[in-house]
């Protein structure tokens, strides 16, 4: 029997199947069916949540905090590197939030958890410099794929509402990346409270000075006040950090450096699971000064985002891809808490002396 020409002819079999084929493709695509691990801030909000976030108006993380403020002042070593208006000299208002890290906005105060500080410095034209900083040396993942699978690890066992130790210790064993990582986290001394501590922003930004020149940095907000080594378990008072805080600033005001580390050639710019070398150069920036606490409940530091992509002119994100994360991942936690209805935090205004912002703490 004679064969039809058609049947044999590659090309017209190919014009045939492959416009469906690709129309397929690209629906699957376009549905996520192909990246079955597309994740979404939702996502994270389930695993913050599993974690131990409540829906009770808190943020999904570093749910335990206080507010403070106070003022910033830049250095001319800071202007050398950015033309950020946050370094033209001026003495600038500081709104500050220091916090525990965990999701869990009644975790009471012990030496074993990390801690952190955000700050945002603001100049009367405008310019918004945010920062989100933890007192840990490296970051223990560097993707997003890490990040998710992390807070998989973090998930409460419902028996004994803690992580289980298994599960972080296989998110650990699966990324032989995270190594360096992990050690310097059990070297890392802890400070006895918030007040000495330094806090590390990890996540790597890019400066950019006057003559167009740019400098990739890593942030450390160091304290000026001496290290005093973490003692035994903490204290009987469940907020006995937050609570040496506001004791010292009734005192006296508190200072933190900011210092820039300036990556070398090899320093991994956009990873900060990384360590960067010794030896690289470090530059203070300009000074904070702390000078009074607030409960957040009354204050402006409960709803604001600490979003570390929200940057003045002379400021910007490096490609690390947490930074893009972050961000999405902040403005979700945000949306969702401020639709509930928020309970009272743990450090409550009658923890502290000052229970309102005067005007010129404000900005205005
Ligand atoms: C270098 C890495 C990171 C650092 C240094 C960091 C630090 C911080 C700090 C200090 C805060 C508290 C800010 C405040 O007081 O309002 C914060 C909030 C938060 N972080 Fe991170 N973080 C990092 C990575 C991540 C990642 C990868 C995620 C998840 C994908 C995440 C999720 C959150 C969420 C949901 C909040 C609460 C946001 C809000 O509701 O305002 N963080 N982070």
């Amino acid at each position: 029997m004679a064969r039809s020409p058609h049947s044999a002819n590659p090309a017209r079999w190919a014009a045939v199947i492959l416009p469906p084929l690709c129309l397929g493709g690209f629906l699957a695509w376009s549905a996520g069916l192909l990246t079955p691990a597309s994740i979404s801030p939702s996502h994270f909000m389930q695993r913050f949540h599993n974690a131990g976030a409540p829906n009770t108006g808190f943020r999904r993380a570093h749910a335990k905090g206080m507010c403070v403020t106070g003022w910033f002042d830049p250095s001319p070593e800071g202007r050398a590197l950015s033309h950020a208006g946050v370094f033209k000299g001026e003495h600038l208002p500081v709104i500050g939030r220091f916090s525990l890290a965990p999701p869990l906005p009644y975790l009471p105060d012990n030496p074993n958890i990390a801690r952190s500080l955000a700050l945002q410095i603001r100049t009367p034209s405008g310019d918004d410099w945010r920062m989100a900083l933890v007192d840990v040396p490296l970051q223990s993942m560097r993707d997003i794929a890490d990040a998710y699978a992390f807070f998989k690890a973090a998930r409460l066992d419902p028996v004994t509402h803690k992580p289980d130790p298994e599960a972080v210790k296989a998110y650990a064993a699966q990324r032989p990346w995270l190594n360096t990582a992990f050690e310097q986290a059990k070297a890392h001394q802890q400070t006895s409270d918030l007040t000495n501590d330094t806090y590390n922003s990890l996540d790597s930004f890019i400066l950019t000075n006057d003559a167009g020149k740019k400098t990739a940095v890593r942030w450390a907000v160091q304290a000026k006040e001496p290290f005093r080594p973490a003692e035994g378990s903490g204290a009987n008072d469940g907020n006995y950090l937050f609570k040496r805080l506001v004791q010292t600033l009734d005192e006296r005001p508190l200072s933190w450096d900011i210092v820039a580390t300036i990556a070398r050639e090899g320093d991994p710019v956009n990873d900060p699971s990384q360590p960067w070398n010794d030896a690289d150069q470090k530059v203070t920036v300009g000074t904070v000064t702390f000078t009074k606490a607030y409960s957040e409940d009354e204050n402006p530091c409960g709803p604001m985002v600490f979003d570390p992509t929200i940057l003045p002119e002379g400021i910007s994100v490096s490609q690390d891809p947490l930074l893009a994360l972050r961000a999405s991942v902040y403005m979700k936690s945000y949306a969702t808490r401020s639709a509930e209805h928020k309970t009272p935090s743990m450090v409550t205004p009658n923890d502290v002396a000052n229970p309102t912002l005067t005007s010129d703490e404000k900005g205005q």
